[in-house]
């Protein structure tokens, strides 16, 4: 490893000779003087070539922009005139001895030393790495680390446990297009990848841990837009012998906090979050994420919102019924008799936490008995073959003592879009994909090796 001092504690090494190590983020030649600003992950420096240093001035004329470099200096104060008040290392100056240059770099397709969000973004999804080292993606990306881990920190302080799931699986009904990924085992057939990890966490309350979390990847095949991906990120939780009022109230307490401890600056507009019900969220908002701040100009306001009751069932548009959440939301107490009458009218234990007008995340309290869930599924016209071909295993473990239980899903991708102000969550997803779903830097989907392919038992008849 190279001895180096991080560009950030400079300030605390006055008068001294250090290294550092990163780029080279702009170079200004002054002919006799040489000015280099550089760059590692923890900021920026200036530095400047002195005319007496004329061996590392031979140097510094060769290096351009994203060149990466080794550089010994000695951290001086700078002249009060020039000293940069309230700016990182505003206060100093690198004067450089020597450079040792550990890479060279082509010219960059873009400037990666100032906000790339103007750049055409086809552009910036082929060099991802690139766009990543401008300052504005390295902090959503940082931004994103904080969140995440003060979730998962105050996860576990509720005596939560996270639990992996399987990624190959066979499918659970979220509602989209599943991704599928064939057998080589058993030819013909296929994996699903998870749309969430629904099933699993419910199974998981079955086997007796209470309080599970997961920082979940989740993968659906629908249509891309900005505030979806084809893959995305959860915090997923689920609980045994719990209410829809403890899940609220816990939910909101971890995001409140998170707010104070990651964002104080931010404002949120109402505690506790007030609640509407889905009816009164379409009479009033005409839809069921609605946007309450009492300032839309204010990028610093968060009125988060929770709407509650949804139904259990819609109309699709072939005609027939589908449920608003799935299949595993139950009915709310009250409204149990009109599943045999009618089970369009019957509301679920169903809520959405809302921010901003996005719809942040959403859960429910769900069916723990077996012919309570049979009947879901005979409303929802699954036969009883499909049933027990599809969903055998969630029958079979209610039957062995699940407990009841509940939770609720919060997409990171979003929380983190709607924190940093972005427009769109591909500006905080390191490796985002196109509208289309592609990696274009990879350049995925891709075709396959033909013996691959015919190893998976795979023949392609392509129509014209
Ligand atoms: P749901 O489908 O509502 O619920 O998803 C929960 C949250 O995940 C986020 N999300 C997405 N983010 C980015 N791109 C996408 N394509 C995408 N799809 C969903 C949203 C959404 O609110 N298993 C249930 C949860 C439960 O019942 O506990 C579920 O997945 O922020």
């Amino acid at each position: 490893m190279i001895n180096r001092t991080y560009i950030k504690d400079l300030n605390t090494k006055m008068g001294e000779v250090v290294t550092i190590a990163g780029w080279v983020d702009v170079r200004r030649d002054q002919g006799k003087m040489i000015f280099l600003d550089f760059r590692d992950m923890t900021g920026r420096v200036q530095g400047v070539i002195l005319p007496n240093y004329t061996e590392t001035l031979e140097v510094g004329k060769t290096l351009r922009g994203e060149f990466v470099v080794k550089v010994q200096g000695k951290v001086n104060p700078r002249p009060e005139r020039n000293v940069k008040a309230g700016v990182l290392n505003g206060e100093l100056e690198l004067e450089i001895q020597e450079i040792e240059i550990l890479n060279k770099a082509e010219t960059v397709p873009f400037a990666v030393n100032e906000d790339t969000s103007c750049i055409n973004e086809d552009v910036r999804m082929k060099y991802k790495y690139l766009d990543l080292r401008s300052e504005r993606m390295q902090n959503n990306m940082r931004m994103r680390d904080k969140i995440i881990t003060f979730f998962r920190a105050h996860m576990h302080g509720d005596d939560f446990l996270e639990i992996e799931t399987p990624i190959l699986m066979k499918g659970t009904p979220e509602g989209s297009r599943e991704y599928l990924v064939p057998s080589r085992l058993e030819v013909g057939k296929f994996y699903a990848l998870p749309q969430s990890p629904q099933q699993f966490k419910q199974l998981s309350m079955v086997a007796g841990f209470e309080k599970y979390f997961q920082v979940a990847r989740c993968m659906r095949d629908e249509d891309t837009r900005g505030d979806r991906q084809p893959e995305f990120t959860q915090l997923d939780y689920e609980l045994s012998f719990s209410t829809q009022e403890e899940i609220l109230n816990l939910t909101e307490e971890m995001f409140i906090k998170m707010v104070q401890s990651v964002y104080p600056n931010k404002k949120i507009q109402q505690i506790p979050f007030p609640r509407l019900t889905y009816a009164e969220s379409m009479e009033k908002y005409g839809n069921d994420k609605p946007d309450i701040r009492e300032n839309k100009n204010d990028p610093d306001l968060l009125a988060f919102c929770w709407v509650v009751d949804f139904p259990m069932f819609e109309k699709n548009s072939e005609g027939g019924v589908q449920a608003v959440h799935h299949p595993f939301t139950s009915a709310k107490d009250d409204d149990v008799h009109l599943l045999d009458t009618d089970p369009l009218s019957a509301r679920a234990n169903a809520y959405d936490i809302v921010l901003n007008g996005y719809e942040l995340g959403g859960g429910s309290i769900r069916i723990h008995d077996r012919e309570m869930q049979e009947k879901i599924f005979n409303i929802l016209n699954v036969s009883e073959d499909q049933q027990k071909l599809k969903f055998g295993h969630m029958l079979e473990a209610f039957t062995y003592g699940a407990p009841p239980h509940g939770g609720c899903a919060v997409g990171i991708d979003r929380i983190v879009m709607l924190l940093q102000n972005e427009p769109n969550i591909r500006e905080v997803i390191a490796f985002p994909k196109t509208g289309e779903g592609k990696d274009l830097m990879m350049g995925a989907p891709a075709e396959m090796g033909s013996a691959q392919v015919k190893e998976l038992g795979i023949t392609f008849k392509i129509d014209k």
